[in-house]
């Protein structure tokens, strides 16, 4: 067979083909496919023994799984607790870890902030290499200075080139490389032009290996493209061991971090700063940060409370229901699944009668947060009902149940930990499902706090004072 003189490779996925395609066969995007001139076998197997060569040899025998032995991770902290606990209680020694998120949003600046204190490090110091394609020499210092960042152990290279950058490493030797970011850096011995698909998979192969060789651990900054994907082969999020996305609106200080691939840790945990001009602060208490300065008296707005991995957050849904000018009422949602919100609407149009199908309706959860639970689905019927009848919830009222589709309030999860959490905060009438409240008494347990009311609701078409939570 001839071997083919081009090959085309996809930038969003790095899926190679020999023809041009006007749509990636892989993952479908359009005009994606570029022409570059490596033999397609060569740079197939080059990678294939690549990951092969940073896969750890494992033991070829097969072995009882009851004589398995847990592993220990040896771990670092990186001096936020919030970031500690995304990745699973501090990072890994070795391990390879890709943190993604827009332009702006604060990655160079958490990575700065926790460089100094990896290397000012707690538990032992450890010696930390920041490299930045990106930023001179010059800028880094004067972000630094403003962080108050610094240490002994700190070392800074601006620098693109991976061979150049390998070299370095072998010399500072140190346990923590930064990667500001993996799609500025290039291969001089690939040929393929920096940026590109093949220069990115190259030089993240480069650091993995690296990482997995030396047992360094590697945080690689990913960008993300304008879909909100990691910019670069989909195959960079298999080789690493964790990807973190860090998520947040730009002109609102709030940042979230959660984790969408952890070996080390679950994935359900997020952790929550706030950008200051002292760069990235912790937020210890999300509830009570989300909730300050919510407005009073106002209708449409009802408290919330979700779990986000084992921590139960309070906060606030808005909603703005408004006669339509068009021949089909607008729905807008924010933070809030948009089936989701179209299923409330159709439960309290048909089972309540609300006319939502002559109304706009717009949702919002404050604070950037984003709420996939059907527990929120009581507070979001209150908001809605709130704004259609322009009557306020009561400030200290807060609802949490799930909707069925006959109206019925269903038992949610997490019970004990949501209604500790808004007692906690203050609130004084907690509407709840009547099942959850019938599954503690069976199992002998009694749900009294002082002051508090707990108003138990069975379906939709308890006569509810929607606005004041009493009979
Ligand atoms: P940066 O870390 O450069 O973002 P990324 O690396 O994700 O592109 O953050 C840039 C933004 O953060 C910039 O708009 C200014 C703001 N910022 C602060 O508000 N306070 C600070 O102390 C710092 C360092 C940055
Ligand atoms: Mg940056």
């Amino acid at each position: 067979m001839k071997s083919p003189k081009s090959i085309f490779t996809c930038t969003e996925c790095g899926h190679t083909t020999t023809k041009w395609y006007g749509k990636c066969p892989s993952c479908g995007e359009w005009n994606t496919m570029e022409e570059g001139d490596a033999p397609i076998e060569a740079a197939v197997s080059s990678t294939a023994a690549k990951i092969k060569r940073i896969t750890p040899e494992y033991e070829s025998d097969a072995i009882a799984f009851d004589d398995l032995e847990l592993p220990s991770f040896i771990r670092s902290t990186t001096g936020m607790g919030e970031l500690d606990r995304v990745l699973g209680g501090g990072l890994v020694h070795g391990s390879v870890v890709l943190l993604a998120g827009e332009p702006g949003i604060g990655k160079s600046t958490l990575l700065l902030q926790i460089s100094s204190s990896l290397c000012r490090g707690e538990g032992g110091e450890r010696k930390v290499l920041y490299i930045s394609g990106e930023e001179s020499q010059g800028q880094l210092k004067l972000r630094a200075k403003r962080l108050g960042v610094g240490g002994k152990g700190l070392y800074v290279l601006t620098e693109t080139n991976v061979r150049r950058i390998m070299t370095q490493c072998d010399k500072v030797k140190p346990d923590v490389i930064i990667v500001d970011s993996v799609q500025t850096m290039y291969d001089e011995h690939v040929a393929s032009a920096p940026g590109s698909i093949t220069q990115v998979r190259e030089s993240a192969l480069a650091f993995i290996s690296k990482a997995k060789n030396e047992g360094i651990s590697v945080i690689m900054v990913g960008h993300v493209n304008k879909e909100g994907g990691i910019a670069g082969p989909k195959v960079l999020e298999h080789m690493v061991d964790a990807v973190l996305y860090f998520e947040g609106e730009k002109l609102r200080s709030y940042r979230i971090i959660r984790a969408i691939k952890n070996r080390f840790g679950s994935t359900n945990e997020i952790g929550m700063f706030e950008m200051s001009d002292e760069g990235l602060v912790e937020v210890a208490n999300p509830s009570e940060t989300l909730l300050a300065g919510r407005p009073v008296g106002v209708s449409g707005n009802c408290a919330v409370c979700v779990m986000e991995g084992t921590r139960p957050i309070i906060a606030e849904v808005q909603a703005l229901v408004t006669q339509t000018s068009y021949p089909s009422p607008r729905r807008t949602s924010n933070g809030i699944d948009y089936n989701r919100m179209c299923l409330i609407l159709a439960v309290l149009e048909k089972r309540l009668g609300y006319r939502f199908s002559i109304n706009d309706a717009y949702l919002n959860v404050i604070g950037g947060l984003h709420i996939d639970e059907p527990a929120a689905d009581l507070a979001v019927a209150m908001a809605l009902i709130s704004s259609i009848k322009d009557e306020a919830v009561a400030d200290d009222l807060i609802a949490i149940g799930e909707i069925g589709l006959a109206g019925e309030c269903r038992a949610v999860q997490n019970f004990e930990q949501r209604v500790s959490e808004a007692v906690r905060l203050g609130f004084r009438k907690i509407i709840v499902p009547a099942r959850n409240l019938e599954l503690r008494e069976k199992a002998g347990k009694k749900m009294k706090f002082d002051g508090v009311e707990i108003v138990p609701v069975k379906s939709i078409f308890d006569r509810i004072n929607w606005t004041g939570g009493e009979k």
